[in-house]
C-alpha cells in the first residue's frame, strides 16, 4: 500500500500542541483532504495554530480524547491518525490516575477505534524517556527500557507495545517515534516546568546571570521541532509498519554547552552562576542512535544546535516584545 497525505482525512491529536502544531503545518503542504485536530488546550492554544487555524482544511474540535463518543466520532472515516496528546512527563508524576486516563486508556481506546474504522496507519509519539540511563551511547533502538523509572516512560512504552499487539492482532499498521529532547518556537514558556533554556533567555534578556544547577554536565540530545515534524510526516508516507525509530540530533550536549551557544548566539557575555543541584536527575546522559531513521525512512536532522538557538532566540524574544507592548 501506498501511503499519501494528498487527499487524505488526518487525524493529529494534540495537534494544538507545541510538536502537533508543527506537524499540522508540514501535512499542509501536500493538500490533505481534511486535517482534523482534537486538544483540549490544556498546554496548546490557537496562538500555536495562528498559521492555519483559518485555512478551509482545518478542522479543531476542542475536546478531550478521553472523550470516547466525540473520539468515535473523527477517527470514523480518517485515512492516518497522529496521536500527540498527551501529559508531560512531570503532571504524569504528579497525578498518576490522570496519567493513567490520558496516556494509556486513551490510547487503548483510540487503537480500539482505528482497528473499527480501518484506519490505514498510526504514528505515535513515544519518548527517549523509555529508555531510563541507557546503556549505550549512541542509544539505538534495541536497548533495553528496563532502567525507566517515570509513570511516563513507562506509559509510552505501554503505548508502543499496545499498537505493537494490534499490528500482531488485528494488523493495524503504526510507526512508533522515540523523540528526543525536542526545543523550538512555541515551546512552553511560562508553565509550572518551563525548559531551561527559556529561563536562560529570560535572564540574557535582564543582563542576569543565567544559573546552572549541578556541574552543567548532564547532556542531552536537542532535536529541532521541524525536524521531528519531518520525521512523523516521513513515518506516515513510508511503506515501513510495526517499527520504532529514535528521532534526535545525534549530538550530545551538556547543559553547560548548551549555555555557551545560547549566549553566543545571543552575542552575550553573561557568566554562569552554579548553585547545588536541588534534585537527582537519575538520566545523566541522552544521545541518539538514528540510524535505523535514516535507513528506513531517510530521515535525518538538519537543524543544528546553534540555527536552532537563534530561531528560538529571535520567536522568544519577540513573543516578549508583544507580550510587554499590550501590558
Ligand atoms: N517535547 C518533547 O521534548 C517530547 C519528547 C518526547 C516525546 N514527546 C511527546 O510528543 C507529543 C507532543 O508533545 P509536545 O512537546 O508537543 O507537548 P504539548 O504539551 O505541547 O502537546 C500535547 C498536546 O496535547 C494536548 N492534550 C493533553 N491532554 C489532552 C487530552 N486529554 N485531550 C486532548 N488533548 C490533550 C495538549 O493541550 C497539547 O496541546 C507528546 O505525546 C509528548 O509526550 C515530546
Amino acid at each position: 500500500m501506498r501511503n499519501k497525505i494528498y487527499n487524505s482525512k488526518i487525524l493529529v491529536t494534540g495537534g494544538a500542541g507545541f510538536i502537533g502544531s508543527y506537524v499540522v503545518e508540514e501535512l499542509l503542504k501536500s493538500d490533505p483532504k481534511k486535517v482534523i485536530i482534537i486538544d483540549n488546550l490544556i498546554r496548546g492554544s490557537f496562538e500555536n495554530m495562528k498559521s492555519f487555524i483559518d485555512n478551509p482544511l482545518v478542522h479543531f474540535i476542542e475536546g478531550d480524547v478521553r472523550d470516547t463518543a466525540l473520539m468515535e466520532n473523527y477517527v470514523s472515516g480518517t485515512d492516518y491518525v497522529f496521536h500527540m496528546a498527551a501529559l508531560r512527563i512531570n503532571s504524569c508524576a504528579a497525578n498518576p490516575e490522570e496519567g493513567f486516563e490520558v496516556m494509556l486508556r486513551s490510547t487503548f481506546d483510540l487503537a480500539q477505534l482505528c482497528v473499527k474504522y480501518k484506519v490505514k496507519k498510526v504514528i505515535y509519539s513515544s519518548s527517549a524517556s523509555v529508555y531510563g540511563l541507557a546503556q549505550h551511547f549512541p542509544t539505538p533502538e534495541t536497548d533495553t527500557p528496563y532502567d525507566n523509572q517515570t509513570f511516563y516512560g513507562g506509559a509510552k512504552l505501554w503505548g508502543e507495545q499496545l499498537f505493537k499487539s494490534y499490528k500482531f492482532m488485528y494488523d493495524l499498521d503504526y510507526v512508533a517515534l522515540r523523540y528526543f529532547n525536542v526545543y523550538g518556537a512555541r515551546m512552553d514558556t511560562d508553565g509550572k516546568y518551563t525548559e531551561v533554556m527559556i529561563r536562560w533567555l529570560d535572564c540574557i534578556h535582564e543582563g542576569k546571570a543565567p544559573l546552572i544547577y549541578g556541574d552543567g554536565s548532564t547532556t542531552m540530545d536537542f532535536v529541532y521541532v521541524r525536524d521531528v515534524a519531518k520525521a512523523n510526516v516521513a513515518a506516515l508516507l513510508s511503506n515501513v509498519t510495526d517499527e520504532v525509530f529514535n528521532v534526535g540530533n545525534c549530538e550530545e550536549t551538556s547543559l553547560k554547552q548548551l549555555l555557551d551557544v545560547l549566549l553566543k548566539v545571543n552575542d552575550s557575555r553573561l557568566v554562569p552562576e552554579y548553585r547545588e543541584e536541588n534534585s537527582v536527575n537519575p538520566v545523566s546522559r541522552r544521545l541518539a542512535d538514528n540510524t535505523k531513521a535514516k535507513q528506513q525512512l531517510n530521515f535525518e536532522p538538519s537543524i543544528s544546535l546553534k540555527e536552532g538557538l537563534k530561531e528560538l532566540s529571535e520567536w522568544y524574544f519577540e513573543k516578549k516584545k508583544s507580550i510587554n507592548l499590550r501590558v
